[in-house]
């Protein structure tokens, strides 16, 4: 499943999905099984994707009949997405949990079981109840092994996965409007060079844009490239300004941020500031919830929705001037808490932490974009608000109304799969049907062809480190008008300098990510600065 020699692998297909997390394989499968040409276009791995980092699992109702689970669990999402949700969408998404959930085992998905041979629910911040399939704490990684298994047994000529190509931009046609839609991308392989990949269809599935920040829980892959593109394609983008803040990711001294599941807050852990924690040794008391900061900011405590932990925490540290606060386990059974947390307690070993001993050094880190490409129920992309031909998005990239201004922990695989499922419907039934256009001969040329300056490297992570700082100091869990117009300020003249690097030289995975990382960013402040009132991850200090 390496590299396709590059004579066959831009040959014109049915489908090119970009992107190789949960979605873009499920999707791929499915349209391959029907017969179509498809190509993954994925710009590292196969199994380089924020999928494969997921820890926590996803959230579902297994039982169709048991409509106040259902209940409860739409109830949850609305609640946490602050007000914003589109009820519709959440409603048929989570009514379609169960069938999905059942695809995935059927792809040979191992969720972990009781004795009695029914799933394990666990319970994450801000669900009313348990609901959360797990595999351990390394569910994503469980999900994306199953299904990368799938796809090399179904990987034939008429279905590609291509490694180290990176997608560059969407092809419209020559002369054509934007709303005339995609057809096929520009690709990007390892030589520095850009091929043309006709296709009937594009299906964005890129995920996240986690390294525009300094601190974050997402694989580098991370930069915001679907968004990016859809945007120069003239598609629409919503709801920039909800960038999610994971609430505890491990602290240690220059490490990158490690997430340490909520899943652990579910399983009864509790968030304390350091000197919390020094009362509680000093007490008579057996529960540290009786303490923590965290009563204060949630009738759930520890286990509230991630806007307010995170931004509890975020005032806490303020307070203190303390680093990190401490997530605590040592109340809990230890020996359940380690075959439950493996992955975790064999991380927290590395620096010495005892799990279910030792405080657990906890920060939060940027860890999911909840907006994005806006789609139709059908994972359409939207341009002046009809379908633009062609284009699809699903995943972390695309913003289809579930998750309003805050999601819910584990509904983001939930809605992957299930917007996965819809597109490839649609794209499946027009294909049967003989709808699907056919990809043009006459496709326009990559503008770049004849460029032979090399890009210098130390002056682009300059700027990429200037972007990160600039977004972790001044569009984070707290901001504020003055914040919002110095990073508008400082983010123009990086774009200045990076769209100059762009003219003149070849381009590079690292110019092209950082090309998209700017242009993602610009979206988040000027979407945060349009935002008239508190809600959800926006939280403004010159709006409360
Ligand atoms: C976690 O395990 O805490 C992350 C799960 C999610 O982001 O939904």
């Amino acid at each position: 499943m390496g590299n396709a020699d590059s004579d066959t692998c831009l040959a014109p297909v049915d489908v090119v999905v970009v992107g190789s997390g949960i979605a873009g394989l499920f999707l791929a499968v499915r349209c391959a099984r029907s017969g179509m040409k498809v190509a993954v276009v994925t710009k590292k791995g196969v199994s380089t994707s924020s999928t494969n980092w997921a820890q926590g699992g996803i959230a579902g109702v297994l039982d169709v009949d048991d409509i106040e689970a259902i209940e409860a669990h739409v109830l949850d999402t609305i609640e946490s997405g602050a007000g914003l949700c589109d009820e519709v969408v959440v409603r048929s998404v989570i009514r379609e949990a169960a069938m999905r959930i059942k695809d995935l085992v059927e792809h040979g998905v191992r969720f972990d079981r009781k004795e009695d041979g029914g799933f394990h629910m666990a319970r994450e911040g801000g669900h009313s109840g348990a609901r959360i399939l797990h595999s351990r704490d390394r569910t994503g990684q469980e999900i994306e092994r199953a299904l990368t298994k799938v796809a090399s047994s179904e990987s034939d000529a008429e279905f590609r996965i291509l490694e180290d190509w990176m997608a560059v931009d969407l092809i419209q046609k020559s002369h054509g409007k934007p709303g005339d839609g995609v057809c096929g991308i520009w690709c990007l392989n390892t030589e520095g060079e850009v091929w043309t990949l006709p296709a009937k269809v594009v299906v964005l599935a890129t995920g996240g844009s986690g390294m525009m920040h300094k601190a974050t829980t997402n694989p580098s892959i991370a930069t915001g490239d679907g968004v990016a593109m859809a945007h120069r394609a003239g598609a629409e983008i919503k709801d920039m300004e909800f960038i999610q803040f994971h609430p505890t990711s491990l602290s240690v001294s220059r490490q990158k941020p490690f997430l340490i599941s909520e899943a652990m807050r579910g399983h009864g852990a509790v968030l304390m500031t350091i000197d919390e924690y020094a009362e509680w040794g000093s007490s008579s008391s057996s529960n540290p919830g009786e303490i923590s900061f965290m009563r204060g900011y949630s009738e759930l405590g520890s286990l509230g929705t991630r806007d307010v932990v995170a931004r509890a925490i975020d005032r806490e540290l303020k307070k203190s001037g303390d680093p990190h606060v401490l997530l605590v386990t040592e109340h809990l059974d230890r020996e359940g808490l380690r075959q439950s947390f493996p992955t975790i307690c064999s991380k927290l070993e590395e620096y010495g932490i005892d799990l279910g001993s030792d405080p657990i050094p906890v920060t939060p880190a940027a860890h999911y974009m909840v907006g994005g490409i806006s789609v139709d129920s059908m994972g359409r992309a939207i341009i002046d608000g009809t379908p633009m031909p062609g284009l699809f998005a699903i995943g972390e990239v695309a913003c289809t109304g579930l998750h309003g201004a805050n999601r819910l922990a584990s509904n983001s695989l939930l809605e992957a799969v299930v917007f996965s499922e819809r597109a490839a419907e649609r794209i499946i039934d027009e294909w049967g049907g003989g709808s699907l256009r056919d990809v043009s001969d006459n496709l326009p040329k990559w503008r770049a062809d004849d460029l032979d300056t090399l890009v210098e490297h130390a002056p682009l992570r300059t700027d990429l480190e200037a972007l990160r700082t600039t977004m972790t100091q001044d569009v984070g869990i707290v901001k504020s008008n003055s914040r919002l117009d110095r990073a508008e300020r400082r983010l123009e003249h990086i774009d200045k300098e990076v769209s100059r690097t762009w003219k003149r030289c070849k381009p590079t995975q690292d110019l092209v990510e950082l090309r998209n990382l700017v242009i993602v960013s610009k979206m988040v402040v000027s979407a945060s600065k349009k935002r008239e009132f508190n809600v959800g991850l926006h939280y403004n200090l010159d709006l409360s």
